[in-house]
């Protein structure tokens, strides 16, 4: 175990996992897809589906890792069903595509921070012509590659674990700090309600329902196998229970109060007319900068900078996690050295991110040619629902992998290596009703709707 590395402490794994959950999925995607599935009937489901489905999986996933201590392709040929390896594969494949644009997108971010520290707070309002600059957002993208690629190179208890230990509690302090501002603003309250007064009539509303179900396995980084990578690195005498309950609070709450900040610079924008709310990937590149610069020149360099700073470290320790998942597979079972992994993988994921990064502006035909029933037409968003629905697939196939093939009891005894206690707990109760009802249904019903609605305009909601 020790020649594969592993977590220092206890704190040392949540951190990462929670580093790898916290990244641009809380922070920008997650307010846009509120703005997108209408507002709070969108965040009540969303909260629900994420303790009572992704919760499950999180605890099977980590399980699952800690016990074959291997990549997710290595892991189901180590239980011994070398068949179910394809749900790794199927990871594999989604976490690469996950990385090449979500790299693009923290080019972005960190290109934002070089805005605000030299005072351009207008970029906001020419978001379209700053992603269509090629030379620079491809600079960006570069040089947040070599960044991930660094770090993984690394191995994860040098690398992942001391960023995210420093980063978090700095990232929390920043937004809070942004929810208290944003609350001063004229037609915050506006932007409150929105947020946090469901429309009940919107909850049957397949955009609602799948929007939330999408976004918790993304926000959470379910279903591709990236936690059964950091739990092959957890030591036994953890909790998992306990581990991956903290993990889901921590990256829920920071979605939570991100959109605590965001909803009422929203409607300060909009003058409280929440009727106008347009989601979308510019939201929060467009509204922000322009709330920086209210804080005048000085200030506003100052926060404007930092945010998209620490959004680009947030961004940096899932970015991380995401190579690791193909890295930790090609080390593992090719016996290729780590550095040399990273580099192949990197380059691999770069050039398929290419179409997402000319996509943009740039490439009319990668901007525009990609239309879905409904929803944008450009490369980005096309991939962005691809590996969506793979996510949750993945998160189907797990769970259902765990309760009838591998076997309860068999997660079981792995879980209660660190918690004596739980066969006899409530909890257990709970993961075995969850896992082998709740979530293969409710995972794989969803599946479908989403998959028919987002790609064939046939919505079974009505
Ligand atoms: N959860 C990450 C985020 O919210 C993205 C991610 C998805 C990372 C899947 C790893 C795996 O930014």
């Amino acid at each position: 175990m020790s020649s594969r590395g592993n977590f220092s402490s206890r704190i040392g794994f949540i951190l990462a996992a929670a580093g790898s959950a916290v990244g641009l999925g809380n922070i920008w995607k997650f307010p846009f897809e509120v703005a997108d599935g209408g507002g709070a009937a969108f965040v009540l489901i969303y909260l629900i589906f994420a303790f009572i489905l992704c919760f499950p999986v999180m605890v099977t996933e980590v399980a699952i890792g800690r016990k074959t201590e291997k990549n997710p392709i290595g892991a189901f040929n180590d239980l011994g069903f070398k068949k179910w390896n394809i749900i790794g594969k199927l990871g594999i494949l989604c976490g690469v595509l996950i990385l090449s644009f979500y790299n693009v997108v923290a080019g972005w971010a960190f290109g934002y921070f070089i805005e605000m520290i030299a005072g351009n707070f207008g970029v906001g309002k020419v978001f379209g012509s700053f992603t269509s600059d090629i030379i620079k957002v491809g600079g960006y993208a570069i040089v947040f590659m070599f960044a991930t690629a660094f770090i993984v190179s690394r191995g994860v208890s040098g690398g992942i674990e001391k960023l995210a230990k420093i980063l978090m509690p700095t990232l929390i302090i920043m937004i809070l700090s942004l929810v208290v501002y944003s609350f001063t603003l004229p037609n915050a309250l506006e932007g409150v309600k929105y947020y946090l007064v469901p429309d009940l009539s919107k909850l049957t509303n397949v955009n609602t329902i799948g929007g939330a179900l999408r976004q918790a396995f993304f926000s959470l980084s379910l279903g591709m196998g990236a936690l059964i990578t950091y739990g092959s690195y957890l030591s036994k005498s953890e909790n998992i229970i306990s581990s991956s309950a903290l993990i889901t609070l921590f990256d829920v709450g920071i979605a939570f109060i991100a959109g605590l900040m965001m909803f009422p610079l929203v409607a300060y924008n909009l003058g409280g007319e929440m009727n106008d709310v347009q989601g979308g990937a510019g939201l929060i590149f467009v509204t922000l900068p322009g709330v920086f610069e209210t804080l005048g020149s000085t200030l506003g360099v100052v926060v404007g900078g930092f945010f998209f700073l620490l959004l680009s470290f947030a961004a940096l320790t899932s970015t991380v996690s995401l190579l690791e998942v193909p890295v930790s597979y090609v080390v593992d079972e090719y016996k290729v050295r780590r550095s040399r992994a990273v580099v192949i993988m990197s380059l691999v994921i770069f050039i398929i991110g290419i179409p997402s990064l000319i996509g943009n502006g740039y490439s009319d035909f990668f901007s525009n040619a990609f239309a879905l029933p409904g929803g944008s037409s450009d490369f980005m968003t096309l991939v962005g629902y691809i590996t969506d629905v793979l996510l949750m697939f993945g998160g189907f196939l797990i769970v259902s992998f765990a309760a009838y093939v591998w076997k309860k009891e068999n997660l079981a005894i792995e879980i209660s290596q660190g918690y004596p206690g739980f066969k006899e707990s409530f909890v257990k109760k709970f993961l075995d009703f969850s896992i082998s009802y709740l979530c293969p249904v409710v995972l794989g019903v969803l599946f479908i709707i989403v998959v028919l609605n987002n790609f064939f305009g046939i919505n079974l909601l009505g």
